[in-house]
Parts: structure tokens; sequence; C-alpha cells
């Protein structure tokens, strides 16, 4: 198997640390625009190998699309991250126009790929990449649900005092600080729904602080997050790589399902070796709905600016 990580920012390395620390991949190739950058990060990562006992080809290229040739998954990281007080929407204009050069550049030597998205807005820069390539839309994948899960159970597992291990729970819909749901009326701590375990008043700020789960790091670090979103976009590689057919909350495009159509958004998918395989339908209450649909209105609203950004 072949991986391409473009982007060696924070989020890119990150993810490509993981992905070879997993050995998902006999090669895995990071390839970044700035000189000799990616080049330095996979030596960095290749020196963890005898330490970590790993053995994954780890190579850094510049700008060399031609070094990623016939890989089976790319990841896209490019773009700026987002400045505290940003939100994600703001990334747009600089970020949809490297997203589509990227994409043309990976699938001219990788007509086969499938394609995960990470680059903000990644809702939209997911719709970007479906109508960009022209794609089976069951290989463009774009990741946020399963970050912001990890941060939803996160948040959980310090008011249940709990194992994490045990928590399921799942956000679906927009990656985004107002748009996203943490679905708590469907948490489980091993199978024990939690709203029987919580306040309403715990669960809210559970939900609440998933919600700005992003915002609350960037505040923090003065830029966006990198270990949880590089070891969320590595779990999705290695459900397709080794074809788990895992359940994860992805961002895909929508014909009807959810009542949605051509918009891409978070739903719950499974995840095998030809990318995302089916919709799961969570048949959401009314009050969920409702807030998916409002999520939808948002991400479709930066989805029309598109067409003044790219060709
Ligand atoms: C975050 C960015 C990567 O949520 O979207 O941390």
């Amino acid at each position: 198997m072949k991986i391409t990580v473009v982007g060696a920012g924070a989020v890119g390395a990150t993810c490509a640390d993981n992905i070879a620390r997993k050995e998902l991949a006999e090669e895995l190739v990071l390839l970044d625009i700035k000189e000799g950058f990616a080049e330095g990060k996979a030596l960095d990562i290749s020196q963890t190998a005898s330490l970590l006992g790993f053995d994954t080809n780890v190579i850094g290229v510049t700008n060399d699309y031609s070094r990623t040739a016939n890989s089976d998954v790319v990841v896209i990281t490019s773009g700026i991250p987002r400045k505290p007080g940003m939100t994600r929407e703001e990334l747009i204009g600089t970020n949809a126009r490297i997203v589509e050069g990227v994409c043309k550049n990976l699938l001219e030597y990788s007509p086969n790929a499938i394609v995960v998205v990470i680059s903000n807005p990644m809702d939209t820069m997911t719709y970007l990449a479906l109508k960009s390539t022209g794609l089976d839309k069951h290989r463009i994948i774009g990741m946020g649900g399963i970050l912001d899960s990890a941060r939803f159970k996160l948040y959980l597992q310090k008011e249940l005092n709990c194992s994490p291990n045990d928590l399921h729970a799942t956000v679906i819909v927009g990656h985004g600080d107002t748009t996203m749901i943490p679905l708590t009326r469907l948490a489980t701590l091993n199978s024990h729904p939690v709203s029987n375990l919580l306040s309403a008043d715990q669960l809210k700020k559970v939900s609440d602080d998933t919600m700005v789960g992003g915002a609350t790091l960037t505040k923090l670090l003065g830029t966006s997050a990198w270990y949880a979103p590089g070891a969320a976009g590595a779990a999705l590689v290695e459900s397709i790589i080794r074809n788990e057919r895992k359940v994860f909350p992805c961002c895909v495009y929508l014909e009807g399902e959810y009542g949605q159509t051509d918009i891409c958004m978070g739903v719950p998918v499974v995840i095998g070796k030809n990318g995302w395989e089916s919709i799961i339908d969570y048949k959401l209450n009314e009050a969920e709905q409702a807030a998916f649909n409002k999520s939808a209105d948002a991400v479709r609203s930066m989805n029309s600016v598109l067409s003044t950004l790219v060709a």
C-alpha cells in the first residue's frame, strides 16, 4: 500500500506520524510546498522507527507530485490554519484555491486514490474536492466528525469518570463551532444511555464544550490543534487500508439522505477499502433534524462562495 499526505504542517505531519506507527503503508509520502520542510519532517519521523518499532518507508518531497504516483489513499491537509478568534469558514478564500490545485495534481498521478480531506472549512473543501475532480462520491471523504466525536467522548469521560473506550458518542453534520451536533440522546456508556447518567445541565455543558473544542485549542495554542486532528485522520485511513468497515461520522456527498441534496456533510458512514460504503440512518428526532437542516443551510451558503473563488 502507498499513502500520501499533502501538507507537512502540524496536522499533516502528525497524521503521517500516526500512519507510519500503525504501519498502514509500505511507502508513505509527505509532500509540502515549502522547500525541504516535508523532507525534514519525514526524516524526523523515520528516526523514531527503531525506537517505536515500526517499519514504514517515510519519504518527504517538495512539491514533486510524481513521487506520490499510485497512492491508494491521499490525505489533504494543505492550507492555512485558523488563528485565535477566527472561524474555520474565514479560511475559505485562501484554502479553496490551494485544495483545488492539490486535488488536480494528486489525481494526475494517482487516478484511483481515495481522497481524505482535512483542510478547512472542511465541509466546503470536501464539496470542492468532489465537484472539481468529478470522482465517484464514495472516494471523497471529509474528516471532521471523527475528531469532533473524540472531543465529545473526552468531555463525557470527564463528567462520567469512565474509560474513554467504553463510550460510544457521535457528532454529526457540519465541522463548525455552531453547526455541529453532538448526539447526546444516542451516546452510551457500554450500551447505557448517558442521558440516564448525566443531568440535562451536564449534557448541555458537554455538548457546548464539544462544539467549541477546536476554538478552545486555537485560543490556547495560538493556532489550530494537531494531535487529535492528525490521529483522527489516521484512524480514518486505517479503516480504509485495513477494510475495517468501521462506522465513523464523515463528511460525504448527500443525495437525499437526511433530507439533504447536493451537499457534503457529516453523517455516520461505513468506511472500508472502497472509501465510504453506505450511510447509516440514525433516525433523528424532530429537533435533531431541525438542527441538521440549519447546519446544512450554513454549509450551503459557504459552498455558494466557491463559484467566486475557483475556476
Ligand atoms: C480542529 C481543526 C483541525 O477542529 O478543524 O481542530
